[in-house]
């Protein structure tokens, strides 16, 4: 039996436009800044929900231009510790300085009460990150304190395109968006990246930042920037999926629906609570193992006897890998990240699989509960 792997991305088999679209293109000599990057734009901008949307090398790179355009040097930024580590860097590199904060257990993203004590004269905005595709309403609550306290909201959507939550729609949340399309994201193109936003003001600055420092009315170069720009094969990949955005994401929800319903011993598992009004992407299905389950004897388990791969990420957290090494305690996170695990949701996972991984989970789950519920303090990793 073939294993089921942890990530997968979008099957191009069936795509023979892409084939097309790119000899078309090869063909016509324009590699770049043509029409697929136009068009990329465009769409995303549509189905974002934004005046703008900007194609760029990477989902890492998006974040240092909109942190550059949002002029960070020498402030503070409040990044959550529970992301991948481009998240943080991006503070850094744009002269800024990452502060870490708590998650939220229930959501696995950032906890809003660590946050409002960290806002100090020296923040000058928020990164929120949609932990695994996530969205909680309480991204609505900390654009409330933004506006108030006049800095701005990063949305750092690399997991989460296509969700919404209420009325809105992930990636016109904040002040500007970054998206990943990074070759295990729910839209790839291999490497990629989008900016989203509502301001023209911001979207000029990112425009300059990334070519070079030109600017966008003249033949001038008015800043020391740089080329981060997307090719258009590249456009052209993205945009064979983006069609399919909502079919992609439904099966996610599909997937995890099950998952939902089968994984429900709260001996074994604690699940995230998730908010009513939120159309969550469900990049990853993430869950938090009992203490008493070791993960990687489940690990083990699951991927030699029944051929599924259960994975965790994002550990060590921010605030404890060797680039920051912060001395500070954030205890809800340092808790969970110990016991969290992502089940896949992909489009090769069918609704059958993933009964059966629920049904192969709840058996192990079982054997190893009953073999260490009796240790005294287990430190399973
Ligand atoms: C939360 C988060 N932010 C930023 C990034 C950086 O994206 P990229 O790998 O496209 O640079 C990633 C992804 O890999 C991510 O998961």
């Amino acid at each position: 039996m073939k294993e089921i792997p942890g990530a997968k991305p979008y099957f191009f088999h069936q795509e023979n436009n892409i084939s097309k679209e790119i000899k078309k293109t090869l063909i016509s000599g324009n590699l770049s800044q043509g029409k697929n990057i136009r068009t990329l734009e465009e769409k995303t901008s549509k189905i974002f929900n934004t005046k703008y949307a900007i194609a760029v090398n990477s989902g890492g790179t998006a974040l240092e231009i909109c942190l550059e355009a949002f002029r960070i040097e020498g402030k503070e930024v409040l990044v959550p510790t529970q992301t991948f580590i481009a998240t943080a860097n991006a503070v850094i590199r744009a002269g800024g300085k990452p502060i870490f904060c708590d998650i939220d257990p229930k959501t696995g993203c950032m906890d809003i009460n660590d946050v409002k004590k960290k806002i100090n004269k020296k923040t000058a905005g928020i990164i929120f990150v949609y932990m695994f595709g996530i969205i909680p309403e309480s991204v609505i609550k900390l654009k409330k304190i933004c506006n108030r306290k006049k800095i701005f909201l990063l949305e750092d959507a690399s997991h989460a395109h296509g969700g919404s939550v209420n009325k809105y729609t992930v990636g016109g949340i904040g002040d500007a968006a970054c998206f990943s399309f990074y070759a295990t994201k729910i839209l790839t193109c291999g490497e990629g990246g989008l900016i989203t936003t509502n301001s023209a003001k911001l979207k000029k600055r990112c425009s300059t930042i990334m070519s070079h420092g030109k600017d966008s009315n003249s033949p001038l170069f008015v800043y020391s920037g740089n080329n981060f720009r997307l090719t258009e094969i590249q456009a052209i990949i993205a945009l064979s999926q983006l069609r399919y955005l909502k079919k992609i994401n439904s099966h996610r929800n599909k997937i995890a629906r099950i998952y939902q319903k089968y994984l429900n011993n709260d001996l074994f598992y604690t699940q995230l609570i998730l908010d009513k009004k939120s159309k969550n992407t469900f990049w990853r299905y993430p869950l938090y193992l009992s203490k008493y389950i070791s993960r990687s004897a489940l690990q083990t388990l699951c991927a030699k006897k029944h051929h599924f791969r259960i994975t965790w990420m994002y550990e060590p957290l921010c605030h404890q890998q060797p680039v920051f090494r912060k001395n500070i305690k954030l205890p809800n996170a340092e808790n969970i990240i110990r016991r969290l695990i992502n089940l896949p949701t992909h489009l090769a996972v069918k609704s059958s699989d993933a009964i059966r991984i629920c049904k192969k989970l709840n058996l192990e789950c079982k054997n190893l509960y009953a073999k260490n519920k009796n240790k005294k303090s287990p430190s399973f990793r």
